[in-house]
């Protein structure tokens, strides 16, 4: 019989658990959670444990390797697919007020909004952009790691019950119109009008593992990296980089931050309370 290793601990082993469970879902489903930032991660895990009435992370371990609709729970929870229309509305308006007249030089403008989730930034955006005359050149690629909620994002579809937040935000974001004039009304829900879907293109892209895809004027990654830990969030700072054309805006979330970074050098703040960041070359 094996004696218990001295200085183990209830931790220790579940950090072991924790690391084995991660490389399993790798080798087998190719999603890297590898080098999130841990403690959210072991929290979310423990509750997905708790959900599935197992004892152990071991035990979640077998179920999503040989019942994939367990994967597919698994993800929804370790993706955090929280999100609004027109969130921190302070920054909508510090887009509008920076960035839009940097976009307005452009020609054609692409954006890419990184972790976009079920759309509402995507469609926040669109309609900012709408209002500055802005979204006819406009492309926006709004990509996710989980095809769940990119389904989702492309039917447009919001509840009805969530306006009257949503048209808060947008009316302390600058807005001056009525919010529920991009939308329709269909079966208790609304759903975004075509003319402002028809420019978003929405598709699977993983920061972890893929590439770049285009040259943007602006990318938003907004609520992101606060999951990743420190050498996957530089890792995604250098994919950003490669994929900004020069000068182009960087915006990050209300908890996130280029400071203390390796790319802080490469990036001049356009307004560092709301997050916005432009390249310097
Ligand atoms: C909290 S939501 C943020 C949504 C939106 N950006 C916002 O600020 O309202 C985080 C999103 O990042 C996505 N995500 C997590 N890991 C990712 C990865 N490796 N690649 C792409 N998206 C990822 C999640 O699926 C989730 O939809």
């Amino acid at each position: 019989m094996f004696a218990e290793v001295p200085g183990g601990t209830d931790a220790a082993l579940e950090d072991v658990e924790m690391q084995l469970l991660l490389e399993g879902i790798y080798g087998h489903y190719g999603f890297d959670f590898r080098q999130y930032a841990p403690s959210s991660l072991k929290r979310q895990l423990r509750k997905r444990v708790q959900a599935e009435k197992l004892e152990s992370l071991s035990g979640l371990q077998e179920k999503v390797l040989h019942d994939p609709a367990c994967m597919e729970r698994l993800l929804r929870v370790l993706s955090v697919n929280v999100t609004a229309m027109f969130r921190d509305p302070g920054f909508y308006a510090a887009f509008r007020a920076m960035v839009v007249p940097l976009l307005r030089t452009y020609p054609v403008i692409r954006i890419w909004i990184a972790g976009c989730s079920t759309g509402e930034e995507a469609y926040s955006v669109a309609i900012v952009l709408e209002e500055e005359g802005l979204y006819e050149r406009t492309r926006i690629y709004a990509t996710d790691i989980n095809e769940v909620v990119l389904e989702r994002a492309r039917t447009g579809a919001l509840a009805l019950k969530d306006m009257p937040a949503y048209t808060d935000n947008y009316l302390r974001a600058g807005g001056t119109r009525e919010l529920s004039s991009y939308f329709a009304e269909a079966g208790g829900k609304l759903r975004i009008s075509p003319s402002l879907s028809e420019n978003i293109l929405f598709a699977q892209h993983n920061l972890v593992s893929d590439g770049p895809f285009n040259e943007f004027n602006a990318i938003l990654c907004r609520n992101v990296l606060i999951y990743f830990g420190r050498t996957l969030q530089e890792r995604v700072h250098e994919l950003f980089y490669n994929s900004l054309n020069s000068f182009g805006v960087l915006a990050l979330g209300q908890k996130e931050s280029l400071r203390f970074t390796p790319h802080e050098a490469r990036y001049q703040d356009l307004d560092a309370r709301q997050k916005l960041y432009r390249r310097t070359a």
